[in-house]
């Protein structure tokens, strides 16, 4: 019966990752949320699913991290098969401002935005493992999945020429270096630990408003510098998810550390 703990669980990718493991009576799934009351989605599917456990915590809030990993030890016996960190703030306020394109004044504004994304990006992940890592260590399958992007590839940044979003994509470079600390540390342990993007995800909760369309069509247009084969559109979940879980499945202990695409490799779209 394996089981997963999933973040970031009350939509987008991470509701999407809770769907199609729920499919499989013989998989047990660990939801976490920030708040069940937000999470509609998500608790109509626990109903549907008696495999579906949901767990609320904050990845920045390690003691509700260490409670909810109480929860899943005591209904597991104390073991983990897979986290998938998914979690993650993606903060679009300013998200087209280049690091030095704040205005003269409000350099504030700009360390808010990277300690922001640091924080729940790469610091949020940090504690999630740490609470959750005891169990993966007795755990059968021993696989921690961080879910990260493309946009903190250093050599796609620089071939597409993509200067904003940089407070996020900061984080996830960072992150994927957590990732690879975690590796060096736990290889000869056989814990998995790697990095995975999931592509350009349509996870959008409302219609785009005109302005988003303009400044989405900016970005795509840099990302297809970087990848012209590329035909601009973005996944949808189920389509992200599938690919991103046929990854995990292949990955072995020979690949821990690594920051992959949803491919496999490193296209990221
Ligand atoms: N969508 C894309 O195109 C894309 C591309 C590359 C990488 N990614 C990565 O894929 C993952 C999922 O992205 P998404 O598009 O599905 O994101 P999303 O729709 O914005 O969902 C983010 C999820 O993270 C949760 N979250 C945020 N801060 C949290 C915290 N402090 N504690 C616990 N949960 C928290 C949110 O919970 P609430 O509902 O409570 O806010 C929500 O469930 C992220 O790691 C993202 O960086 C996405």
């Amino acid at each position: 019966m394996p089981s997963y703990l999933i973040t970031g669980a009350s939509r987008g990718i991470g509701l999407e990752f809770v769907r199609q493991l729920s499919k499989y009576p013989s998989n047990r799934v660990f939801a976490l949320v920030r708040n069940k009351h937000t999470a509609p989605q998500l608790l109509a599917l626990s109903t549907q699913h008696p495999n579906v456990r949901v767990l609320q915590a904050d990845v920045v809030d390690y003691a509700s991290l260490k409670a909810a990993a109480a929860e899943v030890a005591s209904a597991t016996g104390g073991t983990l098969d897979y986290l998938i960190n998914n979690a993650a703030l993606i903060d679009q306020e300013r998200h087209m401002l280049a690091l030095d394109g704040y205005p003269e004044g409000q350099e504030a504004l700009l360390e808010e935005d990277i300690h922001k994304h640091i924080q729940v990006n790469v610091i949020g992940v940090i504690h999630t493992i740490n609470a959750f890592l005891p169990l993966v260590r007795a755990g059968s399958t021993k696989k921690v999945i961080s879910i990260s992007s493309g946009l903190g590839d250093h050599a796609s940044t620089v071939v597409s020429g993509y200067a904003f979003s940089a407070p996020y994509s900061i984080s996830k470079a960072a992150l994927n270096l957590a990732v690879a600390k975690y590796a060096a540390q736990y290889k000869d342990e056989g814990v998995l630990f790697a990095a995975i993007s999931p592509g350009l995800v349509n996870t959008a909760q409302k219609p785009p408003s005109p302005e988003e369309l303009e400044v989405f069509a900016q970005m795509v247009e840099r990302f297809k510098v970087a990848a012209p084969g590329w035909d601009g559109r973005p996944l949808e979940p189920e389509q992200s998810v599938k690919m991103v879980l046929a990854v995990i499945d292949r990955l072995t202990i020979k690949d821990t550390g690594a920051f992959l695409s949803h491919h496999g490799n490193k296209e990221w779209l």
